[in-house]
């Protein structure tokens, strides 16, 4: 369990800085025996305890850090690995990275074999909504970062985009289009990021004046082509068809505009897509993706460093809740047709949505 009193109450209570307070911990000879005799009575008032169980841990701990994805196939989780790596590599440590499928047993098992590794720590984006195996690895002194899931819990740092402010940006942009039935493709209810990109949509319609029923939700069991694929088939055996497609992220828009080009729908005139991440491949697409960009590689190395910060000086860290903002990418697969083809144009996010 980590000490209720931290090694800034105990810098307070003795007048000195957090880095003094550690040197008496770490290297008392370096401290003047006036200051330490202070830092050690602050101690002793405070009851203060330092983490030892996450400092014997990484005395004979591997030097690297877990990454638990939630789809290793989707280039989202790929960029974000880059970003992890480079960082990971700069501080001299391995990374292992796991593949939890979105599945709650599949995640407790990596962390489990992550524990045994005595890896130092964990970056994570969970499926398990109440987070409790990530409490039990950090209970065992593991320092975990939640990533690409906002926290608002005081003891762990999380990296995230606003998913809302995303879903808002990618269903105004399709009413600013003139479109009146939207279908939204989108993943399983415990899957968060889905879930606030829906509320998002959902926001864009309330702004505009718009009755809800304006949107429907197709939900598919995976976040991927596959599923994209099994979503434009059911869109193309409809009579009645909607006019623009929200996909919750560019792998199911690759597959739904994959199942429209090979039926000859004409994309965006019959129906336009709009996806999710901005991966590399949504540029690339037969008909280039407008996508909702999230800031891929900057997730991971800043994940990467809050981890390794935390390991570092645990006593020290005070843990940061980093949430980035999201910026629509719009091109051909969304954009009304024009006499000249034009560049891809960035919408940034609504004013007073910064965060
Ligand atoms: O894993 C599902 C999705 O959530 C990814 O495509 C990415 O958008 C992440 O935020």
């Amino acid at each position: 369990m980590r000490s209720s009193v931290s090694i800034r109450d105990v810098a307070v209570r003795a007048g000195v800085s957090v880095g003094t307070v550690s040197n008496v911990l770490n290297h008392p000879d370096r401290v003047a025996q006036a200051t330490r005799a202070r830092v050690l009575s602050a101690i002793s008032d405070l009851g203060f305890v330092r983490n030892e169980s996450a400092r014997q841990l990484r005395a004979g701990t591997a030097r690297a850090i877990g990454l638990v994805v939630l789809d290793v196939a989707n280039p989202f989780f790929t960029d974000v690995a880059r970003g992890v790596e480079d960082v990971a590599s700069q501080a001299g440590h391995a990374v292992i990275l796991c593949n939890s499928d979105e599945s709650a047993q599949r995640e407790i098992r990596h962390l489990e074999l992550l524990a045994e590794q005595r890896v130092h720590g964990v970056l994570i984006t969970p499926s398990d909504p109440s987070l409790e195996p990530i409490r039990r690895l950090q209970r065992r002194g593991v320092s975990v970062v939640l990533l690409d899931h906002p926290s608002s819990e005081p003891d762990i740092c999380s990296v995230a985009v606003d998913n809302r402010t995303g879903g808002e940006l990618a269903v105004t942009h399709l009413l600013a289009e003139g479109h009146q039935a939207i279908v939204m493709v989108n993943g399983p209810a415990h899957i968060r990021q889905g879930r606030e990109r829906h509320l998002g949509a959902l926001d864009a319609l309330r702004k505009a004046n718009r009755d809800s029923d304006l949107l429907e939700v197709i939900e598919v069991p995976m976040l991927n082509v596959a599923a994209g694929l099994r979503a434009g088939e059911r869109l193309l055996a409809r009579t009645s068809r909607p006019t623009a497609v929200f996909c919750a992220n560019d792998m199911l828009a690759l597959g739904v505009l994959q199942v429209m080009v090979r039926a000859g729908v004409r994309v965006p005139d019959d129906l336009a897509i709009v996806g999710y991440d901005d991966i590399d491949f949504a540029a690339a697409a037969a008909v280039p993706l407008t996508s909702v960009r999230q800031p891929r590689q900057l997730i991971g190395r800043t994940a990467a460093e809050l981890v390794i910060a935390e390991t570092m000086s645990p006593d020290e860290h005070e843990h940061q809740r980093v949430v980035f903002t999201p910026e629509l990418v719009v091109r051909e697969s969304s954009r009304r047709r024009r006499r000249t083809r034009r560049p891809a144009r960035r919408v940034p996010a609504p004013a007073g949505s910064e965060v």
